[in-house]
This record gives C-alpha cells, sequence and structure tokens, in this order.
C-alpha cells in the first residue's frame, strides 16, 4: 500500500550515534558521552518540587491550547527580567519542546512550495521538518570565515526577495556561533525590507560565554522567537518549550496547537513556572559549562585538533577532522568502538562539508570531558 513521500525525510543522525553508545553501555562497557545535545543534569531542585506537588494536588486534564495562564505570564515576566522587554502574555504560546513550536510555526508562516533559508551547518531538523511539510528549505553555506554566521550578500545569493522566511538560531547548533546585536539587528532590518519572514531560534540563550545573546522579541514584533526548556533549563524530556509571536500569527497558531496538539504536557507546564527562580542551580551547570569549554579550547589542539567553529554560546565544539578523515561517519563509528568517547559525525549538521567535521557536546561532567581528551589524544596520535 501507498505510504507518502513526506516521511522520507533523512534519519536524525545524532540519535543513531545516540543508540550505538547505548548498546555499548547495554554491552558492559563505558562512554564517554560527547554526542549528546542535552544537560547531563536534571531539572532544577524547586521545578522537581513543584512537579511533585502537582502531582499530589492536580487534575492535570488538557489545558488552553496557548498554555496555562500563569506559565505565560511568568515567560512574560523573565523577558522584562532577563532583557528588560515588556512581553505581553498574550503574544507567549506554550509549546511541546521547540520542536513542537517549529511544527506550528512554519505551517502557520509557510504554504508548500515556499522558501526558507536556513544555515548549513545547522541543526538537521529544521531542514528535514521543513521537507515533510513541503515547504524547501533554502540553505545558506556558512563558514569560519564570517564565524559561521551568514553575511546580507549570502542572503542575496539564496535568493534575497523571493525568500519566504529565515531561521536562525543564536547561539546555534552545532558551532556555538551567536550573532551580535548589530548583525541580528542588519539581518531584521534586511529581512522587513524584504518581506522574509524572521524566526529566531532561542534555545541556547542563557549558555554563553562572553556577550548575553540579544533576543530577536527586543527588535522586531515581526520576528517569531522560539525558546525551550530544554537546554538552560536543563528539561529536555519535559518537552516543553514556547513561542513570542507576532500579533498576526496569535490565531491562526492557536487553531492549529488546538487541533495538532490540544495542548502541551500539563505536569511539565505546571512544573516549569519554578524554572525562572532557578537560577543559581541554572548558573552553576553553565560554570560547569564553561569550565568544559575552557578544558577542550586547550586539550584539542594538543590532540592535532586545531580548528573549530567559535563555540561563543551551547555547549557544543564544531571540529574539523580534515586531517584524519573525509568520513566523519566511519570515524565516530570507529572512535567509540575503540575509545569509548561518543562524538557526532558533522554529517548530520551539514550534508555538503558535514563529512569533514564531528561535533563534541561539552555538557557532561569536567571529569568526564578530561578523560575524552587524553583517550582522543592517545588515538589520534597513532601512527
Ligand atoms: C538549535 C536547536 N533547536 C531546537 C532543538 C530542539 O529542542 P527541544 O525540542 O527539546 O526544545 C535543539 C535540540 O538539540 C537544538 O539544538
Amino acid at each position: 500500500m501507498k505510504i507518502s513521500q513526506r516521511g522520507a525525510i533523512p534519519a536524525f543522525i545524532v540519535m543513531d550515534v545516540m543508540k550505538a553508545a547505548a548498546d555499548r553501555e547495554n554491552a558492559g562497557e563505558g562512554v564517554l558521552h560527547m554526542e549528546v545535545g542535552q544537560p547531563s543534569t536534571p531539572a532544577p531542585k524547586g521545578v522537581v518540587a513543584a512537579a511533585k506537588q502537582a502531582l499530589d494536588e492536580g487534575v492535570l486534564g488538557y489545558t488552553l491550547a496557548m498554555g496555562i495562564t500563569p506559565l505565560r505570564e511568568r515567560i512574560g515576566q523573565h523577558y522584562q527580567e532577563y532583557y528588560g522587554i515588556a512581553v505581553p502574555s498574550e503574544r507567549i504560546c506554550v509549546t511541546t519542546g521547540s520542536s513542537g513550536a517549529f511544527l506550528l510555526t512554519f505551517l502557520a508562516a509557510f504554504d508548500p512550495g515556499d522558501k526558507v533559508a536556513i544555515l548549513r551547518p545547522g541543526y538537521p531538523c529544521y531542514r528535514n521538518i521543513l521537507g515533510a511539510l513541503d515547504i524547501e528549505p533554502v540553505e545558506v553555506p556558512v563558514g569560519p570565515e564570517n564565524r559561521f554566521q551568514p553575511t546580507l550578500e549570502a542572503l542575496e545569493a539564496a535568493g534575497g526577495r523571493a525568500l519566504d522566511g529565515l531561521l536562525i538560531a543564536s547561539p546555534a547548533n552545532p558551532t556555538g556561533s551567536m550573532l551580535h546585536g548589530d548583525e541580528l539587528r542588519q539581518i531584521l532590518d534586511y529581512c522587513r525590507a524584504n518581506e522574509i519572514r524572521y524566526i529566531s531560534d532561542e534555545i541556547y540563550h542563557g549558555i554563553t560565554y562572553g556577550e548575553p545573546a540579544v533576543t530577536a522579541a527586543a527588535l522586531d514584533p515581526n520576528a517569531v522567537v522560539i525558546n525551550s526548556f530544554s537546554k538552560y533549563y536543563s528539561m529536555t524530556g519535559w518537552r516543553l518549550g514556547w513561542m513570542v509571536l507576532p500579533e498576526e500569527m496569535i490565531r491562526p497558531i492557536e487553531r492549529l496547537a488546538q487541533n495538532l496538539f490540544i495542548s502541551a504536557p500539563s505536569l511539565a507546564q505546571h512544573a516549569a513556572i519554578a524554572a525562572f527562580d532557578c537560577r543559581g542551580e541554572l548558573d552553576a551547570n553553565v560554570a560547569r559549562y564553561a569550565r568544559n569549554r575552557e578544558l577542550l579550547l586547550a586539550e584539542l589542539p594538543k590532540a592535532g585538533l586545531d580548528k573549530f567553529a567559535p563555540a561563543d554560546g551551547a555547549f557544543y565544539i564544531y571540529a574539523d577532522v580534515r586531517k584524519f578523515t573525509n568520513d566523519a561517519v566511519v570515524f565516530c563509528a570507529k572512535l567509540l568502538e575503540q575509545t569509548g568517547v561518543a562524538a557526532t559525525p558533522g554529517n548530520d549538521f551539514d550534508p555538503i562539508d558535514g563529512a569533514s567535521y564531528i561535533r563534541f557536546s561539552f555538557a557532561g561532567s569536567t571529569k568526564d570531558m578530561a578523560e575524552a581528551c587524553r583517550r582522543l589524544n592517545k588515538w589520534l596520535a597513532r601512527p
């Protein structure tokens, strides 16, 4: 019987690496996890306590499709506290992770056949979700010459006015590269002038190592801002995210969310209100990421891995492995098999040049990172 072409999208390769690592662990062999793009810490204590209370007291049925009011209000307050801007809670939609937010945004903003620019290398699910919706992903190649961020010339070359959307993550996965405030402003001006819907993936906000990230919500009411409790808030499996929406998209998104999801998980919503008051614990996680980053930036070059993307934010180092291999998939498989260090081949993030890169996630413990560097050094030094 017929099945749809829409399901014929590529696998998310990092999930395959995670599976190989899990198989190795099940066989009783240790793994140093540098493949997973998620914190190694649990949800903050305040969130866990709020979840227990909600379990004891709450009905936890469906919620309103846009999310429970106290959470939407607390997210609005977060914009005031963290970025110093007013965002009315009516513009906030709570979603099933940022993944749910992409689906809703793509459906509400674009029609089949529309063109949406994304960066290469970039988070692979953008390309794959757009493809599954018959929206054309237009890849904008970015590289070390511009800190893995697009220039206006690159956007022009990708179609300029012919584009319907542009999606950028800052800080980015896999490169950790960030758009500075003036660069983001320039890109937003360009999008406004060319009627391109800007979508800002801000999932790594809060995890930065120099200047803080700038939110597109402060600069343009037409931008769709997407964020999540997965990374800074250390709550990946709770499947909760949010969007700040332009006025004209509120009702279409609400209708889509009602029909597609009914609501985001109720327990996670009740618990997540407390997340914004757990900054001490969460900033301690970021301090650990910062130590891990310093360690890798010092140790990887000693192993011969001396070319990487900026790592201004997020918890990744995207390293050029051209001197060792032109097949990162095989390289990562051997690395795991022979050293127990799991890392992700760049092919996931970049179908053209990714075979020459691997992504190390440094969200784990500093002890694990140090041991992984020691093993890598030994392994790569072999004649
Ligand atoms: C850039 C980026 N956006 C979105 C996501 C999806 O996150 P979630 O659906 O857990 O919010 C990820 C996950 O790794 C990511 O790296």
